[in-house]
């Protein structure tokens, strides 16, 4: 299942390091423009000041005007559905941030998780699947969560939006909790984040849009806006409203990657859950921010609830990892650690891809450029060797290597003791 085994030599390691980061550069650049944008508009939109004449136009949605000033001028801006005044020739539209950031963002996943096999989508201490599996059930969830959201909005919400917003979100949930079931911790993060970011982008192409080109039609047309909305741009004012919700939880996911206590967690659902809630809740209160005064307290209590729920987990994942207490207890009995077992164990099971020459270079050459070539890096990686060999058990990923629990015992044992000695 990797792109090298597909194509020829040009698709090697190397191409698919160089894709990897060509894309990573591409996608993280087009979604600080996609979500700079989308914010500012927000913020924009928020802080209009309402025409002095109090008038209004042929629709109920206020029109105003405002003031900003920008590097070394003033910049006045109105927002006007025209009434007769002719269509300008040059119309900005924002479009290509959202598309571009999902396009490369599915480059990304290609190359890092379904063919290029830079990162493992399976995890045999989560569920006994082929990576042939584990890709059509990242691939299915992501279609159907997007397939599923777009049901509720087009067949439920017109009629009834609560119940359409509790549909997509428990919808929503259970396909992310089938994923950490299912996948790797950290690929299920991940999937979440690209199953939000896929229904982002949906809702740009198939309801912000039309529902823009339906205006500009009407306005062309008929020289002024239609004095109903229609249902194109009411579902287009929610689904740009869920939009602004799903972008920090979105950013949170797509960060996870870093932080193998996070997704390493024994049950990876409860700190995604809190990324997500906490995300979607500090968002809540930004917006509150134009109306309720007092919203300042408030976004302190959001942010510390989650930073506290965050800490609690970590601080129990630490705790509850059985392998992490059955060394803590076996290092009191059992004697001092050689260190060359320790040396046998990681050249085994972690020399294939932490050395100056790997021979598996499907992760990268070097991954995170950790190295354990010589006793002196072995130590100086301790700590980490703990935290994802021992205490996460994220390393060696998908177990390629199969690390024994005997041998993770062994790394934690020599760690407890201080693992200060270099021979
Ligand atoms: C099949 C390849 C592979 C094997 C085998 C492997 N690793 Fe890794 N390692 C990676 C990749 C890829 C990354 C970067 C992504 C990440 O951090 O999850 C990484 C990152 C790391 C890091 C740096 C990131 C951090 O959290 O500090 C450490 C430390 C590490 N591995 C330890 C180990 C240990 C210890 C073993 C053996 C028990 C091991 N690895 C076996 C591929 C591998």
């Amino acid at each position: 299942m990797q792109m090298m085994m597909a194509g020829g030599p040009w698709l090697g390691p190397r191409a698919i390091e160089l894709i990897d980061l060509v894309a990573r550069w591409a996608h993280v650049i087009a979604g600080i423009m996609w979500i700079g944008n989308s914010l500012l508009w927000n913020w924009i939109d928020r802080s209009l000041v309402p025409r002095a004449d109090g008038a209004r136009t042929q629709t109920p949605e206020p029109v105003g005007s405002i003031w900003l000033l920008h590097s070394g001028a003033f910049y006045y801006m109105e927002k006007t559905l025209l009434a007769g005044a002719p269509m300008p020739r040059r119309l900005h539209w924002f479009k290509w941030q959202a598309y571009a950031t999902w396009l490369s963002g599915f480059v990304l996943l290609l190359a890092v998780y379904w063919l290029g096999g830079r990162a493992a989508m399976t995890d045999p201490a989560v569920a006994d699947i082929t990576q042939g599996m584990a890709v059509a059930i990242g691939a299915g969830g992501i279609l159907a969560g997007g397939l599923l959201y777009e049901f509720a909005h087009r067949a439920i919400a017109p009629s009834a939006p609560r119940a359409a917003r509790l549909l997509w979100i428990v919808a929503l949930s259970a396909i992310a909790v089938a994923f950490t079931q299912l996948l790797n911790g950290r690929a299920a993060f991940l999937h979440v984040g690209a199953m939000l970011g896929t229904i982002m982008a949906g809702n740009v192409v198939f309801t912000i849009m039309p529902a823009q080109r339906e205006l500009v039609a009407a306005v062309q047309a008929t020289g002024t806006a239609p004095s109903v909305a229609s249902e194109a741009s009411t579902r287009a004012k929610r689904v740009s409203t869920e939009n602004n919700y799903i972008v920090f939880p979105v950013i949170a996911l797509m960060l996870s990657g870093h932080y193998a206590a996070v997704y390493g967690y024994p049950h990876p659902w409860i700190p995604l859950a809190i990324l997500v809630a906490g995300g979607a809740s500090v968002r809540h209160v930004l917006n509150l921010r134009f109306t309720v005064p007092d919203w300042r307290p408030r976004l302190a209590l959001t942010l510390l609830a989650t930073v506290a729920a965050l800490y609690a987990t970590l601080r129990d994942g630490a705790r509850a990892r059985p392998a992490a207490a059955a060394t803590a207890a076996s290092a009191a009995t059992a004697g001092p650690v050689d260190f060359a077992d320790v040396r046998h164990v990681i050249d085994r099971r972690c020399g294939a891809c932490h050395s100056s020459a790997p021979s598996d270079e499907s992760f990268g050459a070097v991954p995170a450029g950790v190295m354990f070539d010589t006793p002196e890096q072995i130590v100086a990686f301790a700590p980490r060797i703990q935290e994802r060999a021992v205490v996460t058990r994220t390393m060696p990923p998908a177990n390629k290597t199969r690390i024994t629990d005997a041998e993770r015992d062994l790394l934690g044992r020599w760690i407890a003791e201080g693992a200060g000695r270099v021979p």
